[in-house]
């Protein structure tokens, strides 16, 4: 079993992520860290505790981090599809643990160095954490077998017609991890082209809420926002925890990215190269209803 670290910021495709995580034999998932995100770091932290609980892994540590970005004070309050408390309309009950004492960023450090494996660490919230891990935990980063984050694109946004959300709410995190992180990882970027594509229909919700409590909870928390839209919800987060459990699900490049951190109109844009190549690639397309399915089959086994 591969040895899983997940950065994460729950939110909704958080949740989803996590249970995917949390259902699959290949990976063992040892700690969950948390960043401000989608919401604040108070509830992305007791989101992450209440989320794991209710997939019967309560023991999982969690440990909390950065609560804001580097540089920027803020996330301007976007909460977005996720709604006020991060989870949409899902409610889960409130799990009796606590975060560990101690920061993300040394708890990540700690962690990779302890594994006899080598360990995959997914990022699905802005990258503050990881950041802070290469700068400050530099030989730890370098033991990784892989990063895989979700955040980018190649061609679009979500949050601004540039950026999207988990790179734009740190473009300055984003740029050391992505284009200048000093430590040799072998990282890949699974952006909007793919996770986008990658959708929870309203149809294939339902057949869900029948499968168990899981299911139910993925339903609620999207039910919203599929009442406001024609299509799906994407479900970013998972496609990159899918890719990190079965290397391969999706089609990746190599190639070189440049993160946008400056003031202007392109702020937290990922321009991605494919005329260079080092230890980065991009995801850039996968078997669309496969992924789905596979996710959701594995949500379903929670029961
Ligand atoms: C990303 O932004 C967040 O809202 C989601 O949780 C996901 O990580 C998608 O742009
Ligand atoms: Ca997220």
């Amino acid at each position: 079993m591969r040895p899983l670290l997940i950065d994460c910021d729950p939110g909704i495709d958080d949740m989803v992520a996590l249970f995917l995580a949390c259902a699959s034999p290949e990976t063992d998932l040892i700690g969950v860290t948390t960043v401000a995100g989608n919401v604040g770091g108070l509830l992305t932290t007791r989101n992450a505790l209440d989320v794991l609980a209710f997939a019967g892994h309560p023991d999982v540590p969690v440990v909390a981090g950065a609560a804001r970005p580097l540089v920027a004070e803020n996330l301007r309050g976007h909460r977005g599809a996720h709604g006020d408390l991060g989870l949409g309309g899902a409610r889960l009950p409130q799990s009796p643990s606590q975060a560990r004492d101690g920061h993300a960023v040394t708890f990540l450090a700690e962690a990779i160095s302890r594994s006899a494996a080598p360990v995959t660490l997914v990022a699905t919230g802005p990258l503050t954490n990881v950041a802070l891990l290469f700068a400050l935990h530099p030989e730890a980063a370098g033991r990784l077998e892989r990063l895989v984050v979700m955040g980018g694109a190649i061609a679009t946004g979500n949050i601004t017609p540039a950026a999207e959300f988990n790179i734009w709410a740190d473009p300055e995190a984003a740029h050391r991890v992505l284009t200048a992180p000093g430590v040799d990882v072998l990282t890949t970027m699974v952006g909007l082209d793919v996770t986008l594509r990658t959708l929870i229909t309203p149809d294939r919700a339902a057949a869900l809420a029948q499968t168990g409590r899981a299911g139910r909870a993925v339903a609620d928390g999207i039910a919203e926002y599929l009442a406001g839209t024609d299509g799906g919800m994407p479900m970013h987060d998972a496609v990159a925890v899918a890719e990190a459990i079965t290397p391969g699900i999706l089609d990746c490049r190599p190639c070189t990215i440049e993160v946008d951190y400056g003031p202007g109109p392109s702020r937290g844009n990922t321009l991605v190269s494919f005329l260079g190549a080092g230890t980065t690639t991009v995801a850039v397309g996968a078997d669309h209803p496969a992924l789905t399915e596979f996710v959701l089959e594995r949500v379903a086994t929670l029961g």
